[in-house]
């Protein structure tokens, strides 16, 4: 186990903004885990961070940040159809992804490109180009601090939704998560749901007639699809999406539709409530669309930002601080409800608001 005291985060967070924190651990395999659990009582603060990208330090961080960089992937369960695979929750997301569309695995080659550690993806059930982890998340083996146990927790305990889980929800860091295992088809699965995603491979792959995508190429095409729309945050840092697409009853964004012809909507599954009335019923919207309609698309405020090429990203440009991005993002999030009545949640955590 690594130690140290009072750490800039700055290289931590793909925000890139300062923030020290307190101490700083990092571990490289799960057992020690154990040990950290005897050195700190269970209440005291404590941040898991994977690879920084989708938190905003807006504060410097008075307690423990551990980071677990566990490593291994290693297939569990195997049979004709399908494969369960175990991964170190310190694993690289997007080398997992490129490992199964190596072996000609089905499931996760649209979530491609998403930045991140395999132990951050439960925590918001990451999701792109109509896929989201819940499709293929089998079970996440868990260190429970309160209990102080061991846990392995299944896709329904876990209770995963749209960039939301059990442990999202859970801001005192109870559960620290040490291995993912995921449920791979070997049969051909493809997701071509997305608008633009099928447009993208029919006009890029020359492909004989009645042949299918493999899952390599629809990584491939996510991959090009992610690079042309979201600035790179090794160029111009960034967390993402900022806030998540607001879902509404029926009942209001007809009432916006009026007003607004072109507001795209999507109809969402309801869960709570299966058979909604139809004025009920949820429709996302397009935080993306609503930010730019206000006139925030590539508005600087300083050094922080609304990205240029798509209003849902905010952007540091050089040394804005995390308040900075998190004050802009209040100003956002204020006029948008003032306009349209709609509340944007960010997606991010934002530590020391
Ligand atoms: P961090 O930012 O380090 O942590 C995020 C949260 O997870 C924090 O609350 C942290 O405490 C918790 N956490 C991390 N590891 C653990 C662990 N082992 N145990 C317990 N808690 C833990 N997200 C999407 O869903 N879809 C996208 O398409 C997408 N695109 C993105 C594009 C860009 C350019 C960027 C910068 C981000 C994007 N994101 C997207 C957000 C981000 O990539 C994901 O949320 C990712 O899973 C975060 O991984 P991380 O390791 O960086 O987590
Ligand atoms: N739009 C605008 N202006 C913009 C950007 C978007 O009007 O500047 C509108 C357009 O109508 C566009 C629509 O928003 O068609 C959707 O845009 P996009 O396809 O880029 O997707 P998004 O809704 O902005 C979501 C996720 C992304 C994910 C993509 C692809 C959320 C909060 N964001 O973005 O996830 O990669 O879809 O599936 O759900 C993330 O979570 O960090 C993230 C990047």
């Amino acid at each position: 186990m690594k130690q140290s005291h009072q750490i800039s985060m700055k290289p931590f967070n793909s925000f890139a903004v300062e923030a020290s924190a307190d101490t700083y651990v990092e571990i490289n395999h799960w057992y020690e885990l154990d040990e950290l659990d005897a050195a700190q009582s269970a209440d005291a603060p404590l941040l898991c961070l994977g690879e920084g990208s989708n938190v905003l330090f807006v504060d410097d961080y008075p307690g423990t940040v551990l980071r677990i960089r566990n490593q291994g992937i290693s297939v569990v369960d195997e049979d004709d159809e399908q494969l369960v695979l175990r991964v170190a929750a310190g694993e690289s997301w997007h080398q997992l992804v490129t490992w199964s569309v190596n072996h000609d695995l089905w499931g996760l080659e649209n979530l491609a490109l998403i930045p991140g550690s395999v132990g951050a993806a439960p925590i918001q059930n990451i999701g792109a180009y109509g896929v989201e982890l819940a499709h293929c998340l089998q079970s996440v083996q868990v260190f429970d601090r309160q209990q102080s146990c061991w846990l392995r927790m299944s896709l329904d305990e876990a209770d995963l939704s749209y960039r939301d889980s059990l442990f999202k929800r859970d801001q005192d860091q109870r559960y620290l998560i040490s291995e993912v295992c995921f449920c791979l088809s070997k049969r051909p699965e493809p997701v071509l749901t997305y608008p633009g995603l099928i447009d993208y491979l029919q006009r890029h792959s020359d492909r004989e007639a009645g042949r299918e995508y493999s899952s390599f190429e629809i990584a491939e095409a996510v991959s090009a699809i992610r690079r042309s729309k979201l600035p790179d945050p090794s160029q111009l840092p960034n967390a993402g999406s900022f806030f998540k697409n607001p879902q509404v009853r029926a009942a209001q964004y007809h009432g916006l539709k009026e007003q607004y012809p072109n507001i795209p909507g999507f109809a969402v599954d309801s869960h709570d409530d299966p058979y909604p009335s139809e004025e009920d019923s949820l429709i996302k919207l397009s935080a993306g669309w609503l930010i730019e309609q206000a006139g925030w698309k590539g508005h600087r405020l300083g050094d922080a930002g609304v990205a240029p090429g798509h209003a849902l990203v905010m952007v540091n440009h050089g040394s804005a601080s995390g308040r900075d991005i998190w004050s802009l993002a209040q100003a956002i999030q204020s006029d948008v409800h003032s306009r349209f009545g709609v509340s944007l949640q960010p997606e991010p955590r934002i530590i020391g608001a």
